[in-house]
């Protein structure tokens, strides 16, 4: 868990994103995620340096504190700075199942953004209905585009984590002047991208990366002042870590998987 009572007894969370560096556009060379190399929260106890340790939202439990940092921060940085969104811009999140994804969604709907998901789970798109999304559609239907386009004639800001060569079809349903931030790339290169549509439309392809010590500060003023509530799927003992991790493989989640030491 990513959230600790320091030495003072606050409670507490901690940035996970280490050694930005002073630039706010661009991570420093030695720019590392917590946990990677150095040890990471499955640590009984770890050193970090306390500019890393900010309180934590007083409307969370440890639980959901534990389940903010990483992904609320890149889901923030994404959606907020790369892809600057404004108060009714239409928003598709791509695989709503993935962890920073549900946290865009969140973060979107709290600026009143009309949200629609995709996913390769009909359950899930019900599930992010249930949480306010205007819609849904499940990316393996070869139809989704046309039936995406046909209900919001197209969105202005798109976040994703797929990449592959089903990024084309983003960029078709995508608005002219739009953006698309991407952070990750499970399905690797995005192979056949046609240049035409992106140039004509004057679309903007955004990579984004977790987020710099201001973004994570402002991340938590953000759910703090919306009172956002992190998505939770199954909370584990650390004793069962490989029960968590083999549901995480299997992929079934909704939400967060957090993982307790007490
Ligand atoms: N750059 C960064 O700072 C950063 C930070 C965090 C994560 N990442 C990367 O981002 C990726 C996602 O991580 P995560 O932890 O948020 O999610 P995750 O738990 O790894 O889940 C991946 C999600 O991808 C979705 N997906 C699978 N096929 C898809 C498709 N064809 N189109 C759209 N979505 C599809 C699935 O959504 P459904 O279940 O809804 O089908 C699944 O939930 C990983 O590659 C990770 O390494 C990068």
């Amino acid at each position: 868990m990513d959230v600790v009572i320091d030495s003072d007894g606050r409670e507490v969370v901690i940035n996970p994103g280490l050694d930005w560096g002073s630039k706010l556009t661009l991570v420093s060379p030695t720019f590392r995620v917590l946990g990677v190399p150095d040890e990471g929260t499955f640590a009984d106890a770890i050193v970090i340096n306390k500019k890393y340790i900010y309180p934590k939202p007083a409307h969370l439990s440890y639980h959901e504190a534990a389940a903010l940092p990483l992904a609320g921060l890149t889901a923030y940085r994404a959606l907020m700075v790369r892809a600057n969104l404004q108060k009714n811009d239409k928003v598709l999140i791509s695989g709503i199942g993935g962890g920073v994804a549900l946290f865009a969604m969140q973060f979107a709907l709290a600026l009143d953004c009309a949200v629609y998901v995709t996913s390769g789970s009909d359950d899930k798109i019900a599930k992010a209905i249930s949480l306010g999304a205007s819609g849904g559609y499940n990316y393996r239907d070869p139809e989704w585009t046309k039936k995406l386009q046909s209900d919001t004639s197209g969105v202005d800001v798109i976040v994703d984590s797929a990449a592959g060569a089903g990024f084309n079809q983003l960029i078709k349903v995508c608005n002219p002047g739009g953006r698309i931030v991407f952070y990750g790339g499970t399905h690797g290169k995005i192979d056949g991208l046609n240049p035409q549509p992106i140039f004509w439309k004057q679309i903007s392809l955004l990579g984004s990366t977790m987020g710099s010590d201001t973004d994570f500060g402002n991340m938590l003023d953000f759910v703090s002042h919306h009172k956002i509530k992190p998505v939770i799927d199954t909370v584990y003992k650390l004793d069962n870590l490989h029960q968590g991790f083999e549901a995480m493989e299997a992929g079934l989640q909704f939400g967060k998987i957090v993982f307790d030491h007490q």
